[in-house]
């Protein structure tokens, strides 16, 4: 298990399309998950997604607990997923907008527009399959690291730059070296 260096936004590993996992309960899909595990652990992060790393596979981990970091102050707990070859289908029309961050564009914030209400399904790194039904804080997590499967970073969702900016700047009561998902 290591610390590995996270990718920031201008690299173009980020911007691509990641090939799926075709093979479960690896010694190598092991290793990377735990690698995964300890990178966002180390960065204080909610999420991290493998191409993050440079890893140009669909794996996303991601999970909070309730209050737990000053910088989520109010958000619920979302429980510790590994999540490959993730699908996301959105429930309705409603969207809502919500502050973001990203490991990937350290010292930032904006917000960002997302479903409210989606279904995702995916497997387990031991091939279980995941079904779950979410909204709010837990679904903008999932949409946020999917993207990232897809190669797209929260800034090219933000809609109105008037809402994006740096985190000492528009939230000095936090952390300035934090940074999340
Ligand atoms: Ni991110």
């Amino acid at each position: 298990m290591a610390v590995r260096e996270i990718l920031k936004m201008g690299d173009p590993r980020l911007l691509r399309v990641a090939q799926p996992v075709t093979a479960f309960d690896t010694d190598a899909l092991h290793r990377l998950v735990a690698d995964m595990l300890d990178t966002m652990r180390a960065a204080n992060g909610a999420g991290l997604a493998a191409p993050q790393i440079g890893v140009d596979l669909q794996v996303v981990i991601f999970g909070n607990e309730a209050n737990s970091n000053p910088r989520y102050p109010g958000r619920p707990a979302v429980p510790r997923t590994v999540l490959c070859n993730p699908v996301i289908t959105p429930l309705g029309a409603q969207e809502e907008d919500g502050w973001e961050g990203c490991l990937s564009v350290p010292g930032m914030r904006g917000v960002v527009p997302r479903w409210t209400r989606i279904r995702y399904t995916g497997v387990d790194p031991f091939g279980e399959p995941i079904d779950r039904t979410v909204e709010g804080w837990h679904a903008r997590v999932v949409q946020h690291e999917v993207d990232h499967l897809l190669g797209k970073l929260y800034p090219m969702r933000v809609r109105d730059f008037a809402q994006f900016g740096f985190t000492e700047v528009l939230f000095p009561e936090l952390d300035p070296n934090a940074d999340d998902d």
